[in-house]
């Protein structure tokens, strides 16, 4: 798989995730030898630079963070193909010398009129920018050429806007040329979740409500919201993370299987099980949320989130959210899908964990079982990916004592292959045109409809807790699922 010529403008080549991820992901296509020759990387942003300026950055950023070795003859080349557009996103002006600069592009460089834009630049500027691409006939397909749009999330805030923002791109670019960012769908360990399930036997026939007690599925940060203020506060851990992450995973691990691996055919399984997605009717007791304060992480001493920089004090935005869903099918009555998410917590880890009935009966005496949990498949997404199957085993000696034990599958001691960063993926699949990985509007607006309820009751009274840094979130939380007889794994 080798995109074929063309020219990726990167809109907001200045923010974070240019520097850490995009630019770095792209230098890593290149020394795969994934890059067409001619392939050309124009950056705009409201940055006084130069050309020179720009390739910098950009070296600076593949140094950093890369995950190929570096060599100077693959980064000579792709610098080669760099260039830099100054201007406001506001200004026809600048998005007509952008204009001129990828036609040159074209002809210096054989990109044949293939252009994708990525705009990884806050929100609110979303609109103001597909329309000037539609102005400055940017947006305008060539015969033979294609034009596609990356859009970062979040979509929308709540479901009136995504369908605000859906029709204001969908005036200028048709469904097959918008790719919706969700970036866990680039990470191997969430595209192996259907592998797990549907390239094998053992798994599928206990994967429902006869056999699997609950899902929990966790996305704990260790890290605060760092320099990502203006972005995150107003926003929360929902929307930042369970609108799309977690509800992804959650339709991953629950959905049908499709008839092939095309995008219309998962799409759709993953539309179909999130549209039975009921959130459950008292928010009271399925729904906790809270905001991290000092504490001490890896024995440094941390601020709390209210006393970050940019952050109002008397700000009421959530760093911490779990949620409890239903999904209204056979395959899934009665098994309930707990969601968490938070920063600031004891360690990182995302995971899917498949939690098990207990043994209908055991023949064994009480105080050989004490230490006998329920049998658990997880899915580790990261840090540590892989599968962990965790199951009773005899303890040696010459009682029947019983205590559970791990079965671990690593993808480090499985496979010499490293896997691709997300965004390296991600981004080989909009040069490509490749949509299975990008979720379709339909996914984003009932993702919108799950949540928008819950955000509705969090604005109007929910409850918001306090957690101390480095911990493990707040007690509400833990009494969500006290009052279901059960508890969270272990961070
Ligand atoms: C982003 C969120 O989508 O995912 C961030 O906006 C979060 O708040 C990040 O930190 C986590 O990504 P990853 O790949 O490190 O799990």
């Amino acid at each position: 798989r080798v995109a074929g010529p063309c020219v990726l403008v990167l809109f907001g080549v200045t923010g974070d995730l240019s520097r850490k991820k995009l630019l770095p992901a792209i230098y890593d296509l290149a020394n795969r030898g994934l890059l067409p020759p001619g392939f050309s990387l124009v950056g705009f942003a409201r940055r006084d630079w130069e050309n020179e300026d720009f390739r910098q950055i950009a070296y600076e950023s593949v140094k950093a963070h890369a995950r190929t070795p570096f060599r100077e003859d693959v980064w000579t080349h792709l610098s080669e193909g760099m260039h830099f557009v100054p201007g406001e996103f506001s200004d026809p002006g600048a998005f007509d010398a952008l204009s001129m600069a990828v036609k040159e592009l074209d002809e210096s460089r054989g990109t044949g009129g293939n252009y994708a834009f990525y705009l990884s630049i806050p929100p609110k500027f979303f609109p103001q920018v597909v329309e000037q691409l539609q102005r400055s006939g940017l947006a305008d397909r060539k015969e033979g050429a294609w034009r596609r749009v990356v859009i970062e999330k979040p979509f929308g805030r709540d479901l009136k806007t995504a369908l605000e923002l859906n029709d204001t791109v969908h005036r200028v670019f048709p469904e097959e040329s918008i790719f919706r960012i969700d970036h866990y769908l680039g990470k191997e360990t969430v595209q192996n979740i259907l592998a797990l399930r549907f390239a094998n036997s053992m798994f599928e026939p206990i994967w429902n409500r006869s056999y699997v007690d609950h899902v929990q599925i966790t996305m704990a940060e260790d890290i605060g919201i760092g320099g990502r203020a203006g972005y995150y506060d107003g926003i929360g851990a929902a929307r930042d993370v369970i609108q799309n992450h977690l509800l992804q995973l959650l339709a991953l691990t629950a959905m049908e299987e499709p008839t092939s691996f095309s995008a219309e055919a998962v799409r759709a399984e993953k539309a179909k099980v999130l549209s039975s997605v009921r959130v459950p009717g008292d928010l009271t007791i399925s729904t906790a949320r809270g905001q991290y304060a000092a504490g001490w992480q890896g024995g440094v001493s941390v601020k709390g989130y209210l006393e970050e920089d940019g952050i109002p004090a008397d700000s009421r935005t959530e760093t911490y959210a779990a949620v409890k869903l239903d999904i209204d099918n056979r395959r899934w009555a009665g098994v309930p899908f707990y969601l968490r998410t938070g920063k600031r917590l004891s360690r990182r880890v995302t995971e899917v964990a498949m939690v098990f009935q207990q043994a209908p009966h055991l023949p064994f005496s009480h105080t050989d079982t004490e230490e006998l949990g329920q049998n658990a498949l997880v899915m580790r997404v990261q840090p540590d990916e892989g599968i962990t199957v965790r199951f009773g085993s005899k303890v040696p000696g010459t009682s029947m004592e019983i205590r559970d034990v791990n079965m671990d599958f690593a993808y480090g001691e499985s496979f010499t292959e490293a896997s691709p960063e997300a965004y390296e993926r991600l981004l080989l699949d909009v040069l490509i045109g490749d949509p299975p990985l990008f979720p379709r509007q339909e996914e984003v607006e009932l993702s919108w409809r799950i949540l928008d309820p819950i955000e509705e009751y969090w604005a109007s009274r929910g409850g918001l807790d306090q957690y101390p840094s480095g911990g493990y979130g707040p007690d509400s939380a833990d009494e969500l699922m006290a009052r279901d007889g059960r508890s969270w794994r272990r961070l």
